[in-house]
């Protein structure tokens, strides 16, 4: 059963879970290469934001699958930067690759730009990952149906999804679950992704 981050087992251990989850199935992605600290605070930051959400589903109380979405990274790097002692402890081994740097800054002011496509929805579903052993089940696409329904509740007419041309399976679920290819991308430097929206 789909529920909110913060029920359940205790909240630290949820998005410590969450993090290895993020890190595990979205490993070719850039915030994994920050590690589980930054992670497990990123993830904490979402589900602390009012204007984002985290639903995870676990089995035997562990979390087998997670998603995330919101109004935009901006609001939630802030409330990273409010916490910034464990952001300084979880990005220092990044702090000593000055790419890695550069593109720490790099996806902080993309994320500051309005949007990267005129007429992109606000909304945006940011990760959604599932347990190798979990897949297959519908895991997701309930996850997927939550995340669609507190954007409606929060009154949105549609949301967007950016996935990198990597991620071969996850393009093949949102399309199933029936989000639209809108527009081409290159959130980072030279690597390519593709923009989806989905109608509400
Ligand atoms: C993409 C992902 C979340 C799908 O999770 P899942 O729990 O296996 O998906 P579901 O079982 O809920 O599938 C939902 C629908 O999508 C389809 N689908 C899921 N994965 C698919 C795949 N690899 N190829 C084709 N269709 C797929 C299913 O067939 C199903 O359709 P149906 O209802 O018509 O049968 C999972 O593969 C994953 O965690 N991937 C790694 C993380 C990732 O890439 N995340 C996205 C980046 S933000």
């Amino acid at each position: 059963m789909v529920e909110e981050a913060r029920k359940g087992r205790g909240a630290e251990e949820t998005y410590r879970e969450v993090a290895l989850l993020h890190m595990a199935g979205i490993s070719d992605g850039f915030l994994a290469t920050l590690g589980v600290r930054f992670l497990t605070l990123l993830y904490e930051s979402i589900d602390n934001d009012p204007g984002s959400a985290l639903f995870v589903e676990r089995v035997d109380g562990r979390v087998v699958g997670f998603v995330s979405g919101g109004r935009g990274m901006a609001s939630i790097y802030r409330q990273m930067l409010r916490r910034w002692p464990r952001l300084l402890l979880a990005l220092m081994p990044a702090l000593a690759s000055p790419s890695k740097l550069h593109r720490i800054l790099e996806i902080v002011l993309f994320s500051r730009k309005q949007k990267p496509v005129p007429g992109c929805p606000v909304a945006e579903l940011f990760s959604i990952a599932v347990d190798p052993p979990y897949r297959g089940a519908g895991v997701a696409a309930r996850l997927y149906e939550r995340i669609k329904q507190r954007f409606t509740t929060d009154g949105e007419s549609a949301f967007c999804i950016v996935v990198g041309d990597g991620l071969l399976p996850a393009h093949r679920f949102y399309q199933n679950m029936g989000a639209q290819p809108m527009a081409k991308i290159s959130v980072h430097n030279g690597q390519g992704s593709t923009l989806y929206r989905h109608d509400l």
